[in-house]
Order: structure tokens, then sequence, then C-alpha cells
């Protein structure tokens, strides 16, 4: 083995070691911080989406947990001064597809429910998440939404984040959640 070789040979193990320690830490920043989906899209990839077209505002907010019109949407989880991470909307839990999936985040794992429409007004809701309710309606969504309780007026889990919205904002998100399938 002549000298460049051995010196590329060290070079190449110590850059491996390198990317494999800093892998290793985002991984456990990751798995603690942010929160992870069981299916379907994840946290990261709710954010590649945001540069997309959207066909309303309703599903705007739905993707981006932003409005093109109206006061700025705020998110808080209970205890936190803001969403980690930054800007999400409620596809990041939910999923892209409304239907819900398993949810963790800092070592508590939960599901976030179907929230398609139809699903949500049910009158048989019983909810996955271990509750019983009654089926949602426009008023109680959007104390769902912002004040995080269920039609029988009991708390979210803290995962689901409290949303500041504005009456039309929950109008444009209802009719999206409306439009899926
Ligand atoms: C960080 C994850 C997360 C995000 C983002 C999120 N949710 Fe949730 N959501 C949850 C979880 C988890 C639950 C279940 C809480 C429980 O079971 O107590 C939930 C519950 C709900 C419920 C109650 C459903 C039921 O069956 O009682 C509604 C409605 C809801 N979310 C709407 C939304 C909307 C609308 C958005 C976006 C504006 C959103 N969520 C964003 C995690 C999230």
């Amino acid at each position: 083995m002549n000298q460049t070789t051995k010196i590329v040979l060290i070079l190449a193990i110590l850059i491996a070691a390198g990317a494999m320690l800093v892998l290793g830490s985002l991984l456990i920043a990751g798995w603690f911080l942010v929160p992870t989906r069981s299916t379907g899209i994840s946290f990261q990839e709710g954010f590649a989406i945001q540069t997309n077209d959207y066909a309303s505002n309703g599903e705007r907010i739905y993707f981006t947990g932003a409005s093109e019109s109206g006061p700025p949407i705020r998110a808080q989880m209970e205890g936190m001064r803001r969403m980690p991470g930054g800007r999400s909307g409620c596809a990041s839990c939910h999923g892209a597809d409304a239907r819900g999936a398993r949810v963790s985040m800092m070592m508590s794992t939960v599901t976030a429910p179907d929230i398609r429409w139809e699903h949500l007004t049910e009158e048989e809701h019983d909810g996955e998440h271990g509750e019983d309710h009654p089926a949602y309606t426009a008023e109680t969504f959007k104390r769902a939404v912002t004040e995080g309780l269920n039609p029988s007026g009991e708390e979210l889990h803290w995962i689901m984040p409290r949303w500041e919205m504005s009456d039309s904002q929950i109008d444009d998100l209802i009719s999206y959640l409306q439009s899926i399938e």
C-alpha cells in the first residue's frame, strides 16, 4: 500500500465515522422532538408539500397551516411556545388523505384520528383514540381545533395543537374536509 492509498483510506474512514455521528444524533433528536407518523407522509414531507399550488384556501391550511387571507394562523402545543419545526399543517399528523395515523412525539404515541368531515359527523363516532363522543358539528369542530376539546367537552391529547384561526378560516377548512372522501 503506498502513501496516497493510506491517506485516502484514513480520510474515507474519518468521513464515514463523522457521517455516522451526525446522522445518529439527527435520528435521536428527530425521534425525540419531531412528530413522526407511522404511515403516509412524514412531518418533514409535510413541509415539502407547501410549495405546491392549492385548489382552495382550506386545502392550503390543511397542508401548510398558512392561510391566504385573514390573520396569520398560529398553533401551540401545551407547554410549548410554538409548534416545533416551524409551520406545518394538519396533514403532518392526520395524513395527506385526512384518514389519520399514529403520531409519536417526545415518547408519547397517540392516534391522530380520521378527520374527513364525513367521518367526524357520523352518528356512531367511536374514536379510534378510545373515547366515544357525539358526532361533530361546525361548532364543536371549531372548539376542537381552537380549544382542544371534543364534543363531550373532554380535553384532546396535547399532541393535537391548539390553533388560532378565524371563523372564515375554519369554514374554509371544513369545506376542504367535506370535499375529500
Ligand atoms: C402534531 C400533530 C397534529 C397536528 C399538526 C394536527 N393534529 Fe389534530 N389531532 C392530533 C391528535 C394526536 C389528535 C387526537 C387527540 C386525542 O385523541 O385526544 C387530534 C385530534 C383532532 C380532532 C378531534 C378528532 C376527534 O375524533 O375527536 C380534530 C377535529 C383535529 N385533530 C383537527 C385538526 C386540524 C383541523 C388540524 C390542522 C389545522 C390538526 N388537527 C392538526 C394531532 C395533530
